[in-house]
This record gives structure tokens, sequence and C-alpha cells, in this order.
């Protein structure tokens, strides 16, 4: 059996290495994306994968795959929307993903968000590069024990943050349309998104991004929010209004935002980028805000995400090819 990866990323290599050396494997390395010439490097192999936000919808891909006898592409992502899935089908391909890699991945980073604002961190860095040490009224902070934690969106990646904060001795409550079995003992649930805020000093957000979902933190539920409550977004970009949170921030009304995902971070996530593309945009705001921590969509990146990417995707591959059946597959 051999296996052709695609846009292989350099943090990739150590799991790629691992599973092929656990599985007695042949995978080869390729560093560019799949395009309508490069497929053609596919010639031969049993089973390809990628991981590329660029598009794989030209029938052309689709179609040598075919000539070569290749049944399925395994996308060692979540969200698949980058292939055309209905010329994919057309063909006889599958496109597999990667449905879940590690919810911890994401919870860790969202309390490591919460801490650092909680704490401080920003302004007292901002002070000590003025050469100021000093023990100020302002930047004393409470304890998470004596905080009250709000988890809007319980599956299964809120529901890790959960367990995370009440472990570190938070009380916890959260929101969700469809109450998780799994949250007994852990939280609490509220009945309305409203009524979470009021009672939250950490608001964390953790639910897909939809039509329903789109902008539910703007000015009206801002005033919900408890004053000087911290906003921690690890879910999408859309789910809040970049804006109006602003104006929270600079009105002091909430304490500190922690975001690991805008929806304009097209703009810089993954890349090296010259400042002025930056200057005038929210992005730049936000950066210049001692109260705000920027991280660029970085919460999946843990080794153990990464290498759940990875073998889930090629086990997606093996198993098709050992036995026909094809798991995880996107376009049935
Ligand atoms: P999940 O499907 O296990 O949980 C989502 C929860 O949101 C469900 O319990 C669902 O009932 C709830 N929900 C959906 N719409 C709702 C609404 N309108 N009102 C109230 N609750 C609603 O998903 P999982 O795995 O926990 O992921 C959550 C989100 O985290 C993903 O949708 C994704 O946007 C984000 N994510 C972010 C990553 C990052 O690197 N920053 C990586 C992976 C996921």
């Amino acid at each position: 059996m051999k296996i052709l990866a695609y846009h292989v990323q350099g943090y990739e290599e150590k799991a790629f290495k691992k599973w092929s050396e656990e599985n007695g494997v042949q995978v080869d390395l390729e560093y560019g994306l799949i395009t309508p010439e490069s497929i053609e490097k596919a010639k031969g192999y049993d089973g390809i994968t990628t991981q590329q936000v660029i598009p794989v919808k030209d029938e052309e891909i689709f179609k040598k795959m075919k000539e070569y006898g290749l049944t399925q592409v395994a996308s060692r992502t979540a969200g698949v929307d980058m292939f055309d899935l209905k010329t994919a089908r057309k063909y006889g391909i599958s496109v597999t993903n990667v449905p879940r890699y590690s919810p911890n991945a994401i919870a860790e980073l969202a309390v490591t968000h919460a801490m650092t604002l909680l704490r401080n961190i920003g302004h007292i860095r901002a002070a000590q590069f003025k050469g100021d040490f000093t023990w100020n009224k302002d930047l004393i902070s409470k304890e998470i024990r004596s905080c009250t934690v709000g988890i809007i969106g319980t599956g299964r990646i809120g529901l890790t943050a959960a367990t995370l904060f009440k472990g570190l001795g938070a009380k916890v409550i959260g929101f969700d349309e469809f109450k998780n079995p799994g949250a007994d003992g852990i939280l609490e649930y509220r009945d309305t998104v409203e009524a979470l805020l009021e009672e939250a000093d950490v608001v964390s957000l953790h639910l897909p991004l939809t039509d329903g979902t789109y902008h539910m933190i703007n000015k009206d539920r801002i005033k919900h929010m408890k004053d000087h409550a911290i906003l921690v977004n690890t879910g999408r970009g859309g789910l809040v209004n970049i804006d109006d949170v602003v104006e929270a921030l600079e009105s002091g009304k909430i304490k500190g935002a922690a975001l690991d995902v805008l929806e304009c971070e097209t703009l810089y996530v993954n890349q090296k980028i010259d400042p002025k593309k930056i200057e005038g945009t929210v992005v730049e705001t936000l950066m210049g805000m001692d109260n705000v921590v920027l991280t660029g969509h970085f919460a999946f990146f843990t080794e153990t995400a990464v290498d759940n990417m990875v073998s889930t995707a090629l086990d997606n591959l093996k198993v098709e090819i050992e036995t026909g059946k094809v798991q995880n597959c996107m376009n049935a």
C-alpha cells in the first residue's frame, strides 16, 4: 500500500512518520497543493490525503483520480467546503474528513485566555515596559474559584472547557439549545443566553457559526453581561459583532476579550504579513489594547490534535483500501 500526502506542513511530518511506521504503510510527502497538474503525481498510489483551503473543485482533478483508480481523497480537516463534493461523487470519489481531533486543544486555550485576562497579564506587561512593577490597585485580580464561568454551546469542546474550569474551582453555568446529558454535576443550565450573561464573570463561546448564531454577542446582549466580565471566543469569529465588543472594551463595560477567531481572520491567519495590511482595521485596534488577547486561530494547534488529524485521515484511507468500506464520508 502506498499513500501520497499533499500540502504537508512542517508540523505534520512527525505524525506522518509515526503513522507510517506503526502501520507499515509507505506514505510519501508532497508539499504542494492538489491541482489539475499536481494530481498526476498520484498515479500509482493507492490513496491520497490533503489539507488545504485552496479549492479542489476543478473537474479535471476528479477525472484523473478516477483514471488512476483512486476512490477517496482524505481531508485532514473537519470542514470539507473546499471540495466540490458533487463532482467528486460523479467520478466515484469519496471525500472524507476528521470529525473531531482534540476538544482539549481548544478548551485548554479557552481556559488559558480566561486566566490571562483574569490575572491582568496584558496590563502587567504593558506597565513593565514602562518600568512600572508596582502592585497597582487596578491590577489586583479575582481568583477563578470566586467566579462564575458561562459556557455557551455545551457540546464536545464546551463541556471539556466546563470540566477544566470546574476543576479550577469555578462555578460553571451553561446554555445550549440541546442539553448535554454528560453535563450533570459539571454545570447548571440556564434557560436563555441572557440569563447566563447576567450571571457570568467569564463567558466562553463554543458554538458553530450558523444563521442562528451569527453575531449572537452584540450590543443588546452585551448590555446583559455583568460589568467587567470577560469574553472568550474560540468558536468562530462571526459569533460576535466585533465593533460592539470593541465599544464595550473601550467603555470599560467588559474587562477584556480573548479572541482566537475573528470574522476577518483570513487577513492574517497562518501568514507572515506586512503590518500595513492591517492598518486601519479592527485587528490593529485590538492589537493595541492591553485587555485583549488575540491568537490567530491557534486553538487547535497542539501535538495531539495534529497527530489525530493526520492519523484519522490516513486510517480513513487504509480502511477503504483494505476493506472497501468508507468511514467519515462527507459525500455519500
Ligand atoms: P459540538 O457540535 O460538539 O457542540 C456544539 C454545541 O453548540 C452543540 O451542543 C449544539 O447543540 C450547540 N448549539 C448549536 N447551535 C446553537 C444555538 N443556536 N444555540 C445554542 N446552542 C447551540 O461542536 P464542538 O466540537 O464542541 O465545536 C464547537 C465549535 O468550536 C465548532 O463549531 C467550531 O466553530 C469551533 N472550533 C474552533 C476551533 C479553533 O481552532 N478555534 C477548532 C475546532 C472547532
